[in-house]
C-alpha cells in the first residue's frame, strides 16, 4: 500500500505541474479523487488486510487523500489567481477616453413653474389638493353660483362626456370640494394644481387641455388685503423683488367683489413695450372675495368666515416668464425647446 500511496503522489505531483487550466485541473480532480478515481481505487486494497495492517494503512490512505484534496485545491486557487492577474492587464481601463455623453432629461417647464408656485404655498402652510378632470355639472358650475340657466355658463364652452358629466373647464370645483370635505367647517388654505378642458381651437394662445392652479383660503375674518399681500408675495417669487400688481373690478359668479390681477411688465418696468402692448402692465390671473352663496352651499356660515380665492392659467404664467409666444410649444414635446429650461434656469434669462 504504501508503495502504491508514493507512486501515485508522485504521478500526481508531475500532472498538477502540467495542469494550465482550471477545467484540464478538473479533470485531473476526478481521474485521481472522483468515484472511480485512482485513489478512491486504493480503498479496494484496504478491504484485503488484516485488521492489524487496516489501521495502519488506513491512516496512511486517508492523509494521502487529504493531501491530494489540498494539493489540488491550492492548484485551483493559484490557477485563479493568475487567471485575474490577467484579465486586469488586459482589461486596463483608459482613463483618458472621452466620456459617453448620459442624456437626463428635464423637468418639463409646466412642471417647472407649477413647482415653484407650489413650494411657495406650501411654505406659507397650504395643503396641496387635487380633483377629477371628469367632473359632475354641479361642482363645475352650480355649487360655484352658476345655476343651470345662469348666462355665465355661456362664458365657457364645455366639453360634456355625459349628461350631468364634463371635463371640467376650471380647477374652481377643488375649491368646492375641499370646502364641502371639511367636516369642522373650519379654516381652509388649499392649492390645487391641475388640467382643464375648453371646446376651444387649438391656436398660438388657445388650448383645449391647459393647466391651471387654484387656491382657497377661508378663515374668520379673511379681507381684501389678505389676497392682496399674498398675490403681492407671488408675484414678486415668480417675477423679481420689485413687481408690483394691480386689481381691476371683474366678474366671476363664485366671487364678490371679483377681480383680475395684473403685474408691472417685467420687461419695461411699467414703462410700456411691446411685451405688454405699451399699457405696463400683464395680465395674470382671476380672484376675489369668495362669494357667500358659494360658502353657504358648501355648509359653511357666512356669518362667521369669509375667503378668497384665485385661479391663474399655468400657460400663460410661464410664457410670460419664459418669453414664449406659442402655447402649442408645451405640448409638442420637441427636445430642444424642453431642454432650454434647463439652462435658463441655470443660466438666468438672457
Ligand atoms: N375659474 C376661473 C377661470 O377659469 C379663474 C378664477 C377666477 C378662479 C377667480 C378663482 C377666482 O378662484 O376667484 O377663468
Amino acid at each position: 500500500m504504501e508503495k502504491e500511496i508514493k507512486q501515485l503522489k508522485k504521478d500526481l505531483e508531475q500532472a498538477i505541474a502540467k495542469v494550465n487550466d482550471v477545467k484540464s485541473l478538473n479533470d485531473l480532480r476526478v481521474h485521481y479523487l472522483g468515484k472511480k478515481g485512482k485513489i478512491t481505487g486504493l480503498k479496494e486494497m484496504l478491504k484485503e488486510l488484516s485488521v492489524e495492517d487496516k489501521k495502519t494503512a488506513g491512516k496512511l490512505f486517508n492523509d494521502f487523500r487529504q493531501e491530494a484534496t489540498d494539493l489540488i485545491e491550492e492548484k485551483e486557487i493559484n490557477l485563479k489567481r493568475k487567471a485575474l492577474d490577467e484579465q486586469l492587464i488586459t482589461e486596463k481601463i483608459d482613463p483618458t477616453l472621452g466620456a459617453t455623453e448620459i442624456k437626463t432629461g428635464s423637468i418639463h417647464p409646466l412642471d417647472r413653474t407649477i413647482k415653484e408656485v407650489l413650494d411657495l404655498f406650501v411654505s406659507m402652510g397650504y395643503d396641496v389638493v387635487t380633483g377629477p378632470e371628469i367632473e359632475s355639472d354641479e361642482y363645475n358650475f352650480a355649487r360655484l353660483n352658476l345655476p343651470k340657466d345662469h348666462p355665465a355658463r355661456d362664458m365657457q364652452d364645455s366639453l360634456y362626456v355625459a349628461t350631468d358629466y364634463l371635463l371640467r373647464t376650471q380647477t374652481s370645483p377643488t375649491q368646492v370640494r375641499t370646502m364641502e370635505e371639511n367636516k369642522a367647517k373650519g379654516p381652509i388654505r388649499m392649492i390645487a394644481p391641475g388640467k382643464v378642458y375648453r371646446k376651444d381651437d387649438d391656436d398660438a394662445t388657445h388650448s383645449h387641455q391647459f393647466m391651471q392652479i387654484e387656491a382657497l383660503v377661508v378663515d374668520e375674518n379673511i379681507n381684501l388685503g389678505h389676497l392682496k399681500g399674498t398675490l403681492e408675495l407671488m408675484v414678486q417669487t415668480l417675477f423679481g423683488k420689485e413687481r408690483k400688481i394691480r386689481f381691476r373690478p371683474s366678474y366671476f359668479p363664485f366671487t364678490e367683489p371679483s377681480l383680475e390681477v395684473d403685474v408691472s411688465c417685467f420687461r419695461c418696468d411699467g414703462e410700456g413695450c411691446s411685451f405688454c402692448k405699451e399699457s405696463g402692465w400683464l395680465e395674470i390671473l382671476g380672484a376675489g372675495m369668495v362669494h357667500p352663496a358659494v360658502l353657504e352651499m358648501s355648509g359653511y356660515d357666512k356669518e362667521k368666515y369669509s375667503g378668497f380665492a384665485f385661479g391663474l392659467g399655468v400657460e400663460r404664467l410661464a410664457m410670460l416668464k419664459y418669453g414664449i409666444n406659442d402655447i402649442r410649444q408645451f405640448y409638442q414635446n420637441h427636445l430642444h425647446f424642453l431642454e432650454l429650461f434647463e439652462r435658463i434656469d441655470k443660466e438666468g434669462h438672457k
